[in-house]
């Protein structure tokens, strides 16, 4: 016995591939960072906007605890999970709205991003410019082959922040979402990898 033979191999947990914590920077003054339990009053105050009411399923009311559990827990065990990343829109340092990725399939490479922006931070190009930055980030970084957009046939200004971002409409799914007021239609917008690629 030399004392040098090979050890009986442990057993391997399953890996869960899953994306980075990462700070992705947008421009000079904006980056789609992590959530910070200091954040939780301002996406209290956001997520009261009628206009994100009338596109989101949101939980009515949202208390400033479920907010701070949201955005501690709620947001890493997305991320830890493999499923999905939730960002913050930061502009100098505020929180200016909200952008994730969710249902990624990891076989496939393909998930889906959505968004919102706080009243204060809307006309400015800033969606445009954060899903254009995170489908960049998906599509170049992590190799994924395929980035949706699901958005209501209504949505006239998520579906603009769609088509600036380098979308391309590919048609609608009937039925596929709803809304406080009801199920809604989906245009279903795509970015992919390859010469295709917009
Ligand atoms: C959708 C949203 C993120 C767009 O934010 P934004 O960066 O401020 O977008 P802009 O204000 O630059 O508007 C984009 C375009 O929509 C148009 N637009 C904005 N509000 C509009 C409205 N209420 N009706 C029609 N068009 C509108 C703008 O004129 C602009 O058009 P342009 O590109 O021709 O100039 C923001 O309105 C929002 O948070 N809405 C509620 C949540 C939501 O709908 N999320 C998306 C779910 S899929």
């Amino acid at each position: 016995m030399s004392g040098l033979e090979a050890r009986p191999a442990e057993p391997t947990r399953p890996t869960v591939t899953r994306l980075p914590d990462a700070v992705i920077p947008v421009d000079a003054t904006t980056a789609l960072t992590a959530f910070v339990v200091a954040d939780a009053p301002a996406l209290v105050a956001a997520v009261t906007d009628p206009e994100i009411r009338r596109w989101l399923p949101l939980p009515r009311p949202y208390p400033v605890e479920l907010a701070e559990h949201w955005v501690t827990e709620g947001t890493e065990s997305t991320r830890v999970s493999g499923t999905g990343l939730v960002r913050c829109i930061r502009v100098d340092g505020a929180l200016a709205g909200c952008i994730d990725v969710k249902r990624v399939d990891w076989r496939a490479r393909t998930a889906e991003v959505g968004y919102w922006l706080a009243p204060g931070f809307r006309g400015r190009g800033l969606a445009s410019a954060a899903v254009r930055t995170l489908s960049s980030w998906l599509l170049d970084v992590h190799s994924f082959e395929r980035v949706e957009l699901r958005v209501a046939t209504g949505n006239t200004a998520s579906a603009r922040v769609a088509s600036r971002a380098g979308f391309v409409h590919e048609g609608v799914a009937r039925n596929a979402g709803f809304t406080d007021d009801g199920r809604v239609d989906l245009a279903v917008w795509s970015r992919i990898a390859g010469p295709e690629r917009t």
